[in-house]
């Protein structure tokens, strides 16, 4: 069936659930924000339910195309529409098969990697980012929009952390929250993802994950806790991994006990693209809804179809026939039903926009707040437009379109602009020239297709261009290819690819002014740093990608981004990969989490393994001087707030933000800790010469510890350290409390 018909049977659908509804609903507000509102949801919901055969029920429990589902047209009820997330809404694919559907109607705004919103260090940024999102889901008429992820930074070698938000659960967490309300708020539900342990892409669909019940709730939950309980996500994916032995779409611990249970929540479980493994698990594990493609396990055939679904005809059969209560369809069905007055039962629905100018606003923002200066030796950055000055811009990343590739991330925008066009358009005066330098290929799917460039006559055109010029732009980094940053695999090697290393020193023997500008989603090694004066970590900033690099480049805008995992020297001193292949990435398909509760910069700072950059890290163009860091009180009891405070001041020549992380640990714990924890953090604007004081307030629960003895929270007496400072390896007062 193709689109255009679906698309007509979807408004006739629409139209009849208004006429059916409406009776009900005249006067009724369709918000579930207050208690009343929910039960009047959950009462039409009651009276649904008996109304549907159970062929229909069962229907709406699986997927009827590769991003819908089933609705029960004789009642009005609309189908569900979903797209890839999570940087904006992915282009139509075709009904069947992952092949896109080739519509002209479907570009969008790309707004920056997750990455980069992380290294913002501003929810106030990530709100406007899930909304503007929410607004252009809207225009495309979905109703699901498949992320955020959430999965935390465990090693540079995951192909897939671009797409997450680093490797601390605190700052996961607080950016989360507001993209998920931001989103939600515009009748589009979000669909956190990979619940739960799916941080790493290599044998993703069948790594059997072993960590203990400590790190899970202290480092792997915490981002998926704070939007069920926050934000009331009306959406979670399950991811493709085992967990101790079973997989986590349908996990008897981490679904039916902890998400549902523990948590309490109300909304949808949907499989990953073909995660579901049994019926019976699916059924009672917690499985709502299960998506994918064909049924052979990684969804890549079209031939055994959607009715041969865990949750289709072999769901049906057992249920039918007793094995399976009614009761146990009937729940998923009220879930799903919940979520369609949510979003496309909702009669409160904003409408959609767009590729408006204020979603290239925001997306522009974002990319420069998240932008992160790493090195200025010589205030090689700014670089100021003058006439004489001639910036050579060397690398394959000026060009290379960074929306395309990466996986179900990839985006088709209206537009995209490149570091080159950025800078173009920015310098008016100075002379701009280029050089591509290194060319990486192409991959299709999994498979690498080598460039057909001359690698040598690259080389000696930059050579040639670097030669020619007062200063070099080396626009290099990762790509979004197989094996590169990219889901369905992870990365071969810590160091840079396609030669870039070489190349840099080529270039840098004709020009001693170089600085870097390093285009990727995860930590590199950076033996070549002596080489360059500056470098500026861009991430995947999306269709303003070159303008935000421009911005930050012409001193337009004081970058302020800080880094939201460690960049560790080598790749040993990562605290998964120092474990060896047990940890990372498993013997026989089977993985131990080694390095436990020490995760990034806990491991870091613990073991004392200086990292090359460390998180919470980021330079500006101006200077930041803290005074007056004070804390209300010596002791605290349980329920308390503490409340640190700390004068910034901008002593620079210029405007510029800064943040204020206070991280907190406790020296003399009865059990194994990290030497600190991000626990709270402020990021403020200041003009030139002015100062203000910041306050954080943080709970006295959130320094508990999870005691396996009694499965539960534990808040420890005695003393802690609280640690000021404006970078995990850069802190300027240590205060101390005491818990009673
Ligand atoms: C990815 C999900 C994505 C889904 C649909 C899967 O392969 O893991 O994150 O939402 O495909 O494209």
């Amino acid at each position: 069936m193709n689109f255009v018909s679906k698309y007509c049977k979807i408004a006739s659908c629409l139209s009849l659930i208004v006429l059916l509804l409406n009776c009900e609903n005249k006067d009724s507000k369709k918000s579930d924000s207050n208690v009343s509102d929910f039960n009047q949801i959950e009462a039409k919901i009651d009276s649904i339910i008996p109304l549907l055969t159970l062929e229909e029920k069962v229907a709406m429990c699986h997927a009827q195309s590769k991003f819908s589902t089933k609705g029960v047209e004789r009642l009005g009820i609309p189908e569900i529409w979903m797209a890839d997330g999570p940087h904006g809404v992915r282009a139509e694919v075709s009904w069947d098969d992952w092949a896109y559907a080739g519509w002209t109607n479907d570009s969008i705004t790309a707004f920056p990697a997750l990455t980069c919103l992380a290294s913002t260090f501003n929810p106030e940024l990530a709100n406007k980012y899930g909304f503007s999102l929410g607004e252009e889901a809207r225009y495309r008429k979905k109703d699901i929009i498949l992320g955020p992820g959430v999965n935390i930074y465990r090693t540079p070698m995951n192909g897939r952390n671009f797409e997450y938000m680093g490797e601390d659960p605190f700052l996961t967490s607080t950016m989360v929250v507001p993209y998920v309300k931001g989103l939600q708020s515009t009748g589009v539900a979000a669909c956190i993802k990979h619940f739960a342990l799916n941080n790493q892409e290599r044998w993703r669909d069948k790594v059997d994950v072993y960590v203990s019940d400590r790190a899970l709730h202290e480092i792997y939950l915490p981002a998926f806790k704070a939007v069920v309980t926050e934000a009331d996500v009306w959406a979670i994916m399950g991811a493709y991994n085992k967990f101790r032995g079973q997989y986590t779409t349908h996990h008897e611990l981490l679904t039916k006990k902890i998400l549902k249970g523990d948590w309490e929540y109300d909304g949808v479980v949907v499989s990953d693209w073909s995660s579901a493994h049994t019926t019976d698990e699916a059924a009672y594990f917690g499985l709502d809804l299960e998506m994918g493609t064909g049924t052979d396990g990684l969804g890549l055939t079209t031939a055994n179809h959607y009715s041969q679904y865990y949750l289709a005809t072999p769901f049906l059969e057992k249920l039918k026939s007793g094995e399976i209560p009614e009761s146990v369809v009937d729940e998923k069905v009220r879930r799903i039903l919940r979520l369609m007055y949510r979003t496309n039962m909702s009669e409160n629905r904003p409408v959609g926009r767009a590729n408006t100018k204020a979603h290239q606003d925001v997306a522009r923002k974002i990319a420069t707040e998240g932008i992160v200066l790493l090195k200025n030796d010589n205030n090689f950055f700014p670089i100021e437009d003058k006439k004489e000055l001639t910036i050579a811009v060397i690398g394959e990343n000026a060009t290379r379109s960074m929306t395309a590739g990466g996986g179900s991330s990839e985006l088709k925008p209206k537009f995209e602009i490149s570091p080159l066009q950025g800078l173009q358009e920015r310098y008016k005066n100075a002379t701009i020239t280029h050089a591509l330098g290194y060319h990486s290929g192409k991959s299709i799917y999994d498979e690498i297709v080598p460039s057909t460039y001359n690698a040598d006559s690259l080389k000696l055109e930059a050579i040639q261009v670097a030669k020619e010029a007062d200063i070099v732009l080396f626009v290099g980094g990762l790509t979004k290819s197989h094996l590169q940053d990219c889901e369905g695999d992870d990365r071969r090697q810590y160091k840079l690819p396609f030669g870039q290393e070489e190349l840099l020193s080529a270039v840098k023997a004709v020009n001693k002014k170089v600085g870097f500008v390093l285009v990727t989603g995860n930590a590199v090694e950076m033996e070549w740093l002596n080489q360059v004066d500056g470098v500026i970590q861009t991430w995947y900033l999306g269709s303003m990608a070159g303008h935000a690099i421009a911005d930050v480049i012409s001193g337009d805008v004081n970058p302020s981004g800080k880094l939201p995992f460690s960049f560790p020297k080598k790749l040993e001193d990562n605290a998964a990969m120092s474990f060896g292949e047990t940890s990372y990435p498993g013997v026989d398909m089977k993985q131990e989490y080694k390095e436990d509760i020490l995760v990034g910069y806990r491991w870091h700072d613990t073991k004392n393994i200086e990292s090359q950059y460390a998180f919470g890290y980021g330079m500006s163009y101006t200077y930041f001087k803290f005074d007056n860091v004070s804390v209300d009180k010596e002791s605290y009891i349980k329920d308390e707030k503490i409340k640190i405070s700390c004068q910034v001041s901008n002593t620079g020549n210029r405007e510029g933000a800064e943040v204020v992380q206070i991280y907190i640990g406790k020296s003399d714990s009865k059990v194994k800790r990290a030497l600190k924890e991000l626990k709270g953090f402020s990021k403020v604007n200041l003009e030139q010469g002015k100062s203000e004081t910041i306050e954080v307030s943080i709970d006295v629960n959130k320094l508990a510890f999870y005691d396996e003895s009694i499965s539960d929270w534990n808040l420890e007496k005695g003393d802690y350290n609280i640690y000021v400072g404006n970078a995990s390896n850069n802190i300027f007062e240590t205060l101390k409390i005491n818990i009673k």
